[in-house]
């Protein structure tokens, strides 16, 4: 039997990353292509465990470069592609809007081009897996829930650009048939996330004693999900979720900002093995996030409903897990806390100091 040929877009990220490692092992008769443009946010370390599996190619290039997606479509004959690839940061799209503009929806929109024009309307076994996020949905107020019936009401550039992209998708499979899942999933958190979100950068500050920035008064809500579980849910809907149809993933755990960082706090005192209440002395409130999405939280009902899944962790597991990991791979974060993270910690943060 030939093998299955997947393309994974953004696997040297955070998320792709723990996909990329999942197909891998679990799957050696499929060969995955992992598509990586390496920016900032992309490291191969993430992925040292596997990169010479026989099953495993690691393409450089970036998914708004026609020719070059054209070309590797061509010679490799994708099956299915599941795309990862983004602008994930929403700060950063505060600064830079037109960056989340190209990758987002363009990089989004050559894939799909190039998925059409290779498979015409022979799409027998063929998918085209989009992973977007909660933040279409814009933002809850203090109850309910984010259903795939919510309308979008993006809030943020990153947030618009990720609907947009979604909208492209959907709009692919009805004009021409193409065979599409979309899953819109919570904030994640777990080993390998890039020390500009939440988690890893108040983490990475408690180890270097330098202040924990709570955007506002720390009132916003999130619904966080180990990044494995969101790993084990991709992995179910590439496999068994129906064409066409869209899937929320939650981690049905939500919590305030500054609850979130009071538990972390206390975790980093008691693992560092310094007296309670020394992490918690770094807190500072600062300006707040502009255009900030008071709370998110998702009803995961369907995804739990029709193909059985649920995260396998508690977020008091989760966190632990990824404390462990991050104090037992200070080399990972050294390397890329150095040179340009510098650069964009003081451009973030010195206006809300
Ligand atoms: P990330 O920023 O950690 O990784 C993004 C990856 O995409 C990096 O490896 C980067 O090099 C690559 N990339 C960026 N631009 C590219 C381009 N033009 N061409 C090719 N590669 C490019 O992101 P993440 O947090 O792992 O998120 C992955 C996906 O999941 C994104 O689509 C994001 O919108 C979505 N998502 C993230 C979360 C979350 O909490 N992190 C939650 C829901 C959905
Ligand atoms: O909901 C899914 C989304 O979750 C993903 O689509 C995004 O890619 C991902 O980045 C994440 O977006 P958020 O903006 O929710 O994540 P972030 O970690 O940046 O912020 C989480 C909350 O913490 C948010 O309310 C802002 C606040 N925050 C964040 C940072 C970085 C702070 O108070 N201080 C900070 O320094």
């Amino acid at each position: 039997m030939e093998r299955k040929k997947i393309l994974i877009t953004g696997g040297a990220g955070f998320i792709g990353s723990h996909v990329v490692r999942r197909f891998v092992n679990n799957y050696p008769s499929y060969h995955i292509f992992n598509l990586d443009a390496l920016t900032y946010a992309g490291n191969l370390e993430n992925l040292k465990d596997i990169e010479t599996a026989s099953n495993y190619s690691f393409l450089h290039g970036n998914i708004t470069d026609e020719d070059y997606i054209h070309s590797i479509f061509q010679k490799h004959q994708f099956d299915a592609v599941i795309h990862l690839a983004a602008e994930s940061h929403v700060d950063r799209s505060i600064t830079d809007p037109l960056a989340f503009a190209k990758t987002n929806i363009l990089g989004t929109m050559v894939l799909l081009n190039e998925f059409k024009s290779l498979w015409k309307d022979n799409w027998k076994d063929k998918r085209f897996y989009h992973i977007s996020t909660d933040e279409v949905y814009g933002t809850l107020g203090e109850s309910g829930l984010f259903t795939e019936n919510t309308s979008y009401d993006p809030n943020s550039p990153y947030s618009a650009s990720k609907a947009s992209s979604d909208h492209f998708v959907r709009a692919y499979g009805e004009t021409y048939g193409l065979p599409y899942v979309i899953t819109n999933c919570s904030n994640n958190y777990g080993q390998h996330q890039f020390p500009e979100k939440l988690i890893p950068l108040f983490i990475n500050n408690i180890l270097t004693d330098t202040p924990l920035p709570v955007y506002g008064d720390g009132n916003y809500t999130r619904d966080w999900l180990y990044v494995v579980d969101h790993a084990i849910a991709i992995d179910l809907v590439f496999h068994k979720g129906k064409n066409h149809e869209t899937y929320n993933i939650g981690g049905f755990n939500e919590w305030k900002n500054i609850d979130l960082v009071n538990v972390l706090c206390a975790q980093m005192d008691e693992k560092l093995g310094r007296e309670k209440g020394t992490a918690e002395k770094l807190i500072t409130c600062v300006k707040d996030r502009p255009g900030h999405d008071l709370r998110y939280a998702i009803d995961a009902s369907k995804i739990n409903k029709e193909l059985g899944w649920k995260p396998s962790v508690t977020f008091e597991e989760g966190l632990s897990i990824t404390i462990d990991w991050y104090l037992n791979n200070a080399d990972w974060l050294r390397n890329v806390t150095s040179g340009e993270y510098q650069n964009y910690y003081a451009s973030t943060y010195k206006f809300r100091t």
